[in-house]
């Protein structure tokens, strides 16, 4: 199980996408975390498939995770996957038929997650545990990058970590210094920070402190 950090694009300076995008490469990081938000699912807009096609093109070869934040993620896969997504996460409280979806997504020879959010019960992740190739806990109510993480969803990543002592774990919103440690205990081994990172004047210090929390739980060595 890789130990993964990623920083979250929504956070980056909009006046300086080219760089922020270097620099979150230049700094270790794992994978470039993008959020799409539809406004009928979160009470906020980001971006479309033309921000992850840049990224593409501004670093070849730094990982797309693509989140989709969307009611109709059904009606935009094959738009984000040309546009050089190489996962795609699609919520559980989305209007589709997620069985079909994460088919579609693993048929486009990316890798699929599923994403939960805080208020969402656990049991609603069951009929997909076996056809994922990630999980992604949200620990804050998506829309917006800043917020305060919400401890209350530790116990699912417990869960999952439990039933799934493989898979790929990934908490999402509020990850920091101090929660890092949190998500990594519970069973987290990707780590999505946003404010936090792109706020550092070192993020590469930064990303090795977040990573040496997820080593120290995991029992592995930072890299
Ligand atoms: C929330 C997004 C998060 C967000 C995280 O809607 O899904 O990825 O960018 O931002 P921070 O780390 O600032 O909470
Ligand atoms: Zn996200």
């Amino acid at each position: 199980m890789a130990l993964q950090i990623l920083p979250s694009f929504l956070a980056a300076d909009l006046g300086h996408l080219a760089d922020e995008l270097r620099r979150a490469e230049a700094s270790g990081a794992d994978a470039i975390h993008l959020d799409i938000m539809d406004p009928t699912f979160v009470p906020n807009m980001s971006f479309g498939p033309s921000v992850v096609d840049f990224c593409r093109r501004t670093c070849p070869g730094f990982y797309r995770n693509v989140h989709l934040m969307m009611n109709r993620p059904d009606l935009y896969l094959d738009a984000f996957a040309q546009a050089g997504a190489q996962t795609i996460q699609i919520h559980v409280e989305a209007d589709c038929d997620l069985h079909t979806e994460l088919r579609r997504i693993r048929a486009r020879g990316l890798r699929n997650a599923i994403v939960l959010n805080p208020e969402t019960p656990v049991a609603r992740l069951e009929p997909y545990l076996g056809e994922v190739d990630e999980i992604l806990v949200m620990t804050v109510h998506p829309g917006f990058g800043g917020q305060r993480f919400i401890a209350d969803c530790l116990p699912k990543l417990a869960y999952l970590r439990r039933r799934l002592p493989t898979i790929d774990l990934m908490v999402d919103g509020g990850v920091d210094a101090e929660t890092a440690p949190l998500a990594a205990r519970a069973g987290a081994n990707q780590l999505v920070a946003g404010s936090y990172l792109f706020r550092q004047p070192d993020m590469a210090a930064a990303v090795a402190g977040l990573r040496r929390d997820l080593a120290a739980c995991a029992g592995q060595e930072a890299r």
